[in-house]
């Protein structure tokens, strides 16, 4: 939703800029542009499409200097084109600013402003902003460092700013609420900005994240220094970053989705790591520690989460009723947040979120931990504004996702939620020993057994080869592989743009069954567990309608080959891990399809990585 980075030091800040929007360049992909420094000049570049549209537009042009700010934009208010492109300049082309976020009451501030005789070029709110911060300059005659300070005071909304001053040329100010914002430390006097740590981990792995509402001035030849918007000065927290430069970059595979998708034995390996301890029989997960007897006295837990994080959340409803015994509630965070939720103090809500930066679940958080409630979290990027909030969590640890659409990270949070689940049960002794030791020897097992269902990734290719041209796809699955169907279907539209469903198996007969033709591909998830023979009779049914069946099934079944038109082999496990295995191949399969029709599966169209705007 928006990727901005920055920079003021001794190097150009061209190249630095535009490196770090191609990393960032997942977060938005409508236009970008930059603003540069120079001569007491701000040179700004701006244009609509992807910042390669932007480096041949400034080709050629002057893209000196060693202070810039630079935007890569998802379109919120404004249709996606140059004029509406970030940087903004203020009304007298003096400060220029880059914005990640929402302010809610641009119109009433921009009626105010033309009443008063501002002109405005774009329809963004971010202009809306800096024109406020240089009238408040103006009206009142205070340094920018104020003027913005009394801004931010009067705005409603999110917001991860950079301003830069034609008057100030060696000054750079940003500032943040509910939009995620970090300052690397470089060598003296440099500071690199950026929406998240991938475009500074070359350069330095001093970072400091900033919190809400907190101002930072990073003028040469001074250190750091942070106040609030309350004008309270606060001292900065230098965290060391673990991000592996690696990690960040293709690494030979056609596109960050599919090597995301291979990385995952590792990325399973990774959440466990530590975690797990098969000699004494024991998991431990340090964040939650203090808050495991909370957990385990929940009269409730409730979930929240959204898109493919609210289908992990999926599987953990049935992972802790099954396995630990406690209630569970999985809810949209959008929808929980604006109903007036019954919540108490001995409910404990578990967010799920990959960026840790969603609107939605950050505000279903704060309306629960008013309420009482335990906020426990899971997410992937450490240090994010969710992470933060919550009472205690657990980090995923699957690596930097770069694709826009979600794979490792959902098989780490099912992993996650796996490992929580089983320590939660064995401390409540809702499982026997052995029973607790057997998972737990499965779980340890898992990243094995998804290498090897990789192995099949050439047999994908061709079933996506023969159904490409589908303009639909239904997806069945029941029990733990229920969220699984949904998760691939959502896979498969995002990328593919192919309309698809997911259902519950028997659901089907119940109005979906209509759908069914001799056009109509049906993935269905029947593996061999609890509801096998009733996955093969919904099997039976959608083949006496002609459908075509794509079967996921354990390796050596021969019930559901001798009637589907495609089988695809997952190795045997245990019901409650089974999702770990049977997403795998829906992964490949929306991904082939997707490559298959030419479509941009990084990126796809309309999306963005972390959807900080309701
Ligand atoms: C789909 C996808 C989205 C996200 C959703 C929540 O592939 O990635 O549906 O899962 O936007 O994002 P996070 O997990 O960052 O809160």
């Amino acid at each position: 939703m928006c990727g901005i980075v920055a920079y003021i030091g001794d190097k150009q800040a061209y190249p630095i800029l535009i490196k770090g929007l191609q990393r960032l360049e997942y977060r938005g992909y409508d236009s970008s542009g930059v603003a540069l420094l120079s001569n007491n000049e701000i040179h700004l570049y701006k244009k609509q499409g992807k910042v390669v549209e932007l480096e041949n537009f400034a080709n050629g042009k002057d893209v000196s200097g060693s202070v810039g700010i630079g935007h890569t934009r998802w379109a919120t208010h404004g249709a996606p084109n140059d004029k509406n492109a970030h940087p903004h300049y203020s009304g007298s082309n003096k400060l220029a600013i880059i914005h990640n976020g929402i302010i809610e009451n641009y119109a009433s501030l921009k009626a105010e402003m033309i009443s008063r005789g501002h002109v405005f070029e774009s329809d963004t709110d971010t202009e809306v902003l800096i024109h406020l911060i240089e009238d408040i300059q103006e009206k009142t005659n205070v340094d920018l460092e104020e003027a913005v300070r009394i801004a931010l005071n009067e705005v409603i909304g999110a917001y991860a700013i950079v301003i830069m001053s034609k008057e100030n040329p060696d000054l750079l100010i940003a500032a943040k609420k509910s939009s995620p914002l970090v300052i690397g430390l470089g060598e003296k006097d440099e500071f690199f900005i950026a929406s998240d740590a991938t475009p500074i981990v070359e350069y330095t792995r001093n970072v400091v994240y900033l919190n809400d509402e907190e101002i930072a001035i990073m003028q040469r030849g001074e250190d750091l220094r942070l106040l609030n918007i309350k004008n309270q000065q606060k001292t900065p927290y230098i965290q060391e970053l673990e991000m592996q430069l690696e990690a960040i970059e293709k690494g030979g595979y056609d596109h960050f989705m599919i090597k995301e998708i291979y990385e995952q034995p590792q990325s399973i390996r990774n959440s466990m790591r530590g975690r797990i301890d098969l000699n004494k029989g024991i998991i431990s997960l340090g964040g939650i520690r203090e808050y495991e007897q909370k957990i385990i006295n929940a009269q409730r837990i409730i979930i929240v989460a959204c898109g493919t994080s609210w289908h992990a959340g999926l599987v953990g409803e049935y992972l802790f009723e099954d396995l630990a015994r406690i209630p569970v509630e999985v809810e949209y965070a959008s929808e929980f947040r604006y109903r007036n939720p019954i919540i108490n103090e001995n409910d404990v809500v578990i967010a799920i979120s990959q960026s840790g930066e969603t609107a939605d679940t950050l505000a279903a958080i704060k309306l629960a931990k008013e309420k009482g409630a335990t906020i426990i979290g899971i997410c992937n990027v450490v240090g994010s504004t969710i992470s933060r909030e919550t009472h205690a969590g657990s980090y995923t640890h699957a690596g930097p996702e770069i694709g826009v659409a979600s794979t490792k990270a959902f098989t780490a949070q099912v992993t996650v939620l796996s490992l929580m689940a089983l320590s939660i049960a064995h401390k409540k002794g809702t499982l026997s020993e052995s029973r607790f030791r057997e998972l737990l020897v499965e779980l340890d097992n898992i990243p094995n057994k998804v290498a090897h269902m990789l192995e099949s990734d050439k047999t994908i290719k061709y079933i996506s080869d023969i159904y490409k041209d589908a303009r639909n796809f239904l997806y069945l699955g029941r029990g733990y592989n229920f969220p699984v169907a949904l998760e691939g279907a959502l896979k498969l539209k995002e990328i593919s743009y192919i309309h698809a469903e997911g259902y519950p198996a028997a659901e089907m007969k119940h109005g979906p069954i209509a759908l069914i033709d001799e056009e109509m591909p049906v993935v269905v998830i029947a593996t061999k567990h609890g509801n096998y023979e009733k996955v093969v009779s919904n099997i039976e049914e959608v083949k006496a309608r002609n459908g075509k069946i794509i079967a996921i099934v354990t390796e050596g079944d021969t019930a559901v080959k001798a009637i589907a038109d495609h089988v695809i082999e997952v190795p045997e496990t245990e019901d409650a891990l089974s999702p770990l295995l049977t997403s795998i191949p829906l992964q490949l399969l929306s991904y082939h399809i997707a490559v298959m029709r030419g479509c941009n599966v990084d990126q796809p169209r309309n999306l963005a990585k972390s959807v900080t705007v309701e």
